[in-house]
């Protein structure tokens, strides 16, 4: 080794000790990363999590950068939009990234909510993580929510406007609240400016802080596996689980690989199918938004139409807002209705298996319902499938009251 590296290591090891001597930057490592034990039969269900923080950055970067460019203005947004596209360099790629990001969110989160119901990992002592976990799912319909307003098409205008209109079926506060919303009598240039506030800080700040939060909840719990055991009930004389290996490197070396491809996946649909048949950009969004003509069918963007069909299933119009509004609520109290013992679907009963794949395809099924028009047999098999959404919950707390499974290992099944 030449003098030259050994006195860069030992003015690397001293700047280390400066800093941890002022900030807790190895215990951090340590804690979080080096020393943080995770089961180590992690499947492929485990990487979402890494994923949603990788889009999560993406989102924030190219955000940046297209506020840069736009301008939040009615008169002036559509257009700065298209000045993005054809006239600021590489602004196709920054707007196709954010675009094409936003539903990249939804597709991991949805998976990695999924993984949650796999394996049981809302369950004690998950129960905050998952309720965060929650905060953070609506914190980011609201971010779509808002953000899609932003490019000032015609799907922007109208899609808000159903949306927004929806709070005035509250009884007595109800107009009065969809006022206080809009700012004016109509979503308006105010309407515009607000939203643009509120998605570019307010709700990007509230995520951020929530990631963290959900990091913290994590960390202190550990985390679930496959098998749903608690890998801290086995610890070896050192005190380290004996089914536990290091966060890093073990799992930062297998969520490189899953980033990469990801990352393969996510540039092939921005490079060529960013519009994704009219699925991550709806073609009536292509032209501007003009108060004086409603489009034929206003139809949300894919990740809220499962809610959007639940809303529509409904010929009252206070019901739908109460039911749409209950489907989100309902999956936070997930951790106290389902009642079993045992986390794994690998241990649960055949009851737990056949309702959770019927809650799947309802959930699937109200998600292309709600792209089609709200009328005759599309309605009737909305209102089903509402009827076996909500029927799972209903299902899951009285039948695990007196689950069957299979016998829970003492240890983790691990075939390396
Ligand atoms: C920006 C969005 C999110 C980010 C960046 C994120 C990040 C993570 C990460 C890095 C992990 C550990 C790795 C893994 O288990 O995949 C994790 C675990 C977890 N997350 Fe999230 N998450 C997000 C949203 C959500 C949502 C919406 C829910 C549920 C409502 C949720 C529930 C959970 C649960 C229950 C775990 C523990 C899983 C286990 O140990 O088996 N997360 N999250």
């Amino acid at each position: 080794m030449s003098s030259v590296e050994v006195t860069g290591e030992s003015q690397g090891t001293r700047l280390l000790a400066w800093i941890d001597a002022r900030f807790p930057l190895s215990k951090m490592m340590r804690e979080h990363a080096t020393e943080y034990y995770a089961g180590k039969n992690f499947n492929f269900w485990y990487v979402f999590g890494v994923l949603a923080f990788v889009v999560l950055i993406i989102q924030l970067w190219t955000g940046i950068f297209l506020t840069m460019n736009y301008k939040p203005a009615a008169l002036d947004a559509f257009a700065s939009v298209e000045y993005i596209m054809r006239d600021v360099e590489w602004g196709w790629l920054i707007r196709y990234m954010h675009s094409t990001g936003a539903s990249a969110f939804f597709i991991v989160v949805y998976l990695h909510m999924f993984r949650a119901m796999l394996y049981g990992s809302y369950k004690n002592p998950r129960e905050l993580l998952w309720l965060i976990g929650m905060l953070i799912y609506v914190a980011l319909m609201a971010e779509g929510f808002l953000g899609y307003l932003l490019p000032w098409g015609q799907m922007s205008y109208w899609g808000a406007q159903v949306i927004i209109s929806l709070f005035g079926a509250i009884p007595v506060v109800g107009d009065p609240l969809v006022e206080w919303i809009r700012g004016d009598y109509n979503i308006s240039d105010i309407t515009l400016n607000r939203f643009f506030a509120l998605h570019v800080i307010a709700v990007p700040l509230a995520l951020v802080m929530l990631v963290v939060m959900h990091i913290l909840a994590l960390h202190e719990t550990g985390s679930n596996n496959p098998d749903g055991i608690e890998i801290k009930a086995n610890k070896g004389p050192d005190g380290i689980p004996l089914d536990g290996i290091a966060f890093h490197p073990f799992y930062t070396a297998k969520d490189l690989v899953a980033i990469i491809i990801f990352l393969i996946l996510f540039s092939a649909v921005i490079f060529f199918a960013p519009e994704m048949g009219g699925y991550f950009l709806e073609h009536a969004n292509f032209e501007p938004a003009n108060v004086l003509k409603t489009p034929e069918h206003i139809a949300p963007v894919w990740y809220f139409t499962p809610f959007y069909a639940i809303l529509r299933a409904i010929p009252d119009k206070l019901g739908g807002v109460v039911l749409m509004g209950g489907a989100i609520i309902v999956l936070f109290f997930l951790p106290w209705i389902d009642r079993s013992k045992v986390k794994s679907i690998r241990y649960r009963g055949w009851g737990y298996k056949g309702a959770l794949a019927v809650f799947s395809l309802s959930f699937l099924v109200l998600g292309v319902l709600g792209t089609l028009p709200a009328e005759g047999v599309y309605t009737t098999l909305a209102r089903i499938f509402t009827f076996l959404y909500f029927g799972f919950f209903v299902y899951l707390y009285i039948y695990t009251g007196s689950e069957k499974g299979k016998p829970v290992p003492e240890r983790l099944t691990y075939h390396g």
